[in-house]
């Protein structure tokens, strides 16, 4: 994290295209047009030390590439990415995506990481989440019954990811809402270019986040339940996981896991509300919903990019990156482009393939939550509109101000608008 902020923050100087694309606010709050632009200056344009695609082939090229690697976890990288590197130290602050976080460590760390993580994410296990996942959307719209106006963020699409990650990390419903106000601050720690304040706050939330998952991880190991962490606690010999590495996985899955879908959730109500036509459609014919969760996948992707490091001199696309330079992949760019995606700037819930989006990423580091945010997104729209069919925004909307993710903040909504 720190290293991409750095990075960042430095070639932005230079005030660039790529630069703003990755730090400027004003461009974050409508970034398609800057990919479009970029996407024009080539497949792959650099700036120095820094390099970024807003392509499908070449993004989906270099996720899947062994010569790239995620750039945070190279103690053995040249340059200025390891000198960053040994400033990263104190395990008591570390992010959801700082070293030893599986999402910025490189095979064969990640392969054993991702090995023990991946077995609360298999399909029979996401398919037994099913039921839990239906009857937590089922008593959220219970509880509003009666407020015919509510902010959906608020009331809605943030509570069901927070109840489904905590039955993963086995934390009792008493302590939802403290996981939620954590949640809401580890995503904040995956901007890239934080300014000084941001990073200060989002430092002393992770050490608070810390202490309590310390705490959470102690309770556990005396109490192991059917969780994720109690399992990882069970594992022994060479599998076991350090403390650190455990805090990690925590952190992780509630940095990657939980505004993501929120925002999924989200961006999906604000496009359907801009098309009450493909609404209709979908109402009259439920078994589109998980196509059209894809469709907001690609047109709204709630991870708009990431980043690699070359781990070795490698040519894409014609351009040569040297060992260490980086490599910016606009995944919401990518899901734009016209080579893949025909009329890309149109939401069309039947487009036949918007699953060939990059909003999960690709290769090594494909999300591992990816078909358990499919589920929920999908159960939690159909049985929103099921109950409330004439659901519409009515009042002033607020995005997210962070870069990396793409989201709402408020999204007032009336269920007796359109009725
Ligand atoms: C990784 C997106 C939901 C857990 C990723 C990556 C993306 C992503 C783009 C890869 C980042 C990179 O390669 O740099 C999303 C989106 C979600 C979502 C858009 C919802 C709409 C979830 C959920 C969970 C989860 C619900 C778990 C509860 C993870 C984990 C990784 C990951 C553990 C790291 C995988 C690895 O490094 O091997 N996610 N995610 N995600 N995601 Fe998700």
């Amino acid at each position: 994290h720190g290293i991409q902020r750095r990075l960042i923050l430095r070639s932005a100087r230079r005030g660039d295209l790529l630069s703003r694309l990755s730090i400027d606010p004003a461009v974050a709050a409508d970034p398609f047009p800057s990919y479009d632009l970029l996407r024009a200056q080539g497949p792959l344009v650099g700036n120095g030390f820094i390099h970024g695609t807003a392509t499908h082939a070449v993004g989906d090229e270099i996720l899947r590439s062994d010569a790239f690697g995620t750039g945070g976890g190279h103690a053995e990288l040249p340059g200025p990415l390891r000198r960053l590197h040994d400033r990263i130290a104190d395990p008591d602050a570390l992010g959801p995506v700082d070293p030893p976080s599986m999402l910025v460590v490189d095979p064969p760390h990640h392969t054993r990481l991702r090995k023990q993580v991946a077995r609360a994410f298999t399909a029979r296990r996401v398919g037994r989440m099913a039921d839990r996942v239906e009857s937590v959307a089922g008593s959220l719209l219970d509880a509003l019954e009666g407020d015919a106006d509510f902010d959906l963020v608020e009331r809605y699409a943030s509570l069901l990811p927070v109840a489904v990650i905590a039955d993963l990390l086995g934390v009792p419903e008493r302590d939802h809402r403290r996981l939620l106000e954590l949640g809401n601050q580890a995503a904040v720690t995956l901007d890239p270019a934080l300014t000084w304040r941001q990073y200060q706050r989002a430092e002393a939330a992770l050490r608070d986040m810390h202490r309590w998952f310390a705490d959470h991880v102690s309770r556990l190991a005396r109490d192991p339940g059917e969780d994720l962490l109690s399992q990882l606690l069970l594992l022994e010999g060479t599998d076991r996981l350090t403390r650190t590495e455990l805090h990690q996985v925590g952190l992780l899955v509630l940095g990657a896991g939980f505004e993501t879908t929120v925002n999924l959730i989200g961006n999906a109500v604000a496009l359907l509300d801009g098309h009450p036509d493909q609404l209709r459609w979908l109402q009259d014919n439920p078994d589109g919903w998980p196509n059209a969760v894809e469709e907001v996948l690609r047109h709204q992707s709630p991870v708009q990019m990431t980043m690699r490091a070359a781990l070795r001199d490698v040519e894409v696309a014609g351009v040569h990156l040297a060992q260490g330079e980086a490599a910016l992949v606009f995944l919401g760019g990518a899901n734009r482009d016209p080579d893949v995606f025909s009329d890309p700037e149109r939401f069309d819930v039947t487009r036949t393939n918007a699953a060939d989006h990059l909003g999960f990423a690709a290769g090594v580091h494909f999300c591992l939550g990816a078909s358990l945010a499919r589920l929920e997104a999908a159960v939690a729209l159909r049985t929103l509109y099921e109950r409330h069919p004439g659901l519409r925004i009515a009042g002033r909307t607020e995005r997210r101000g962070t870069r990396v993710l793409r989201g709402f903040e408020r999204l007032p909504v009336s269920t007796s608008a359109g009725t």
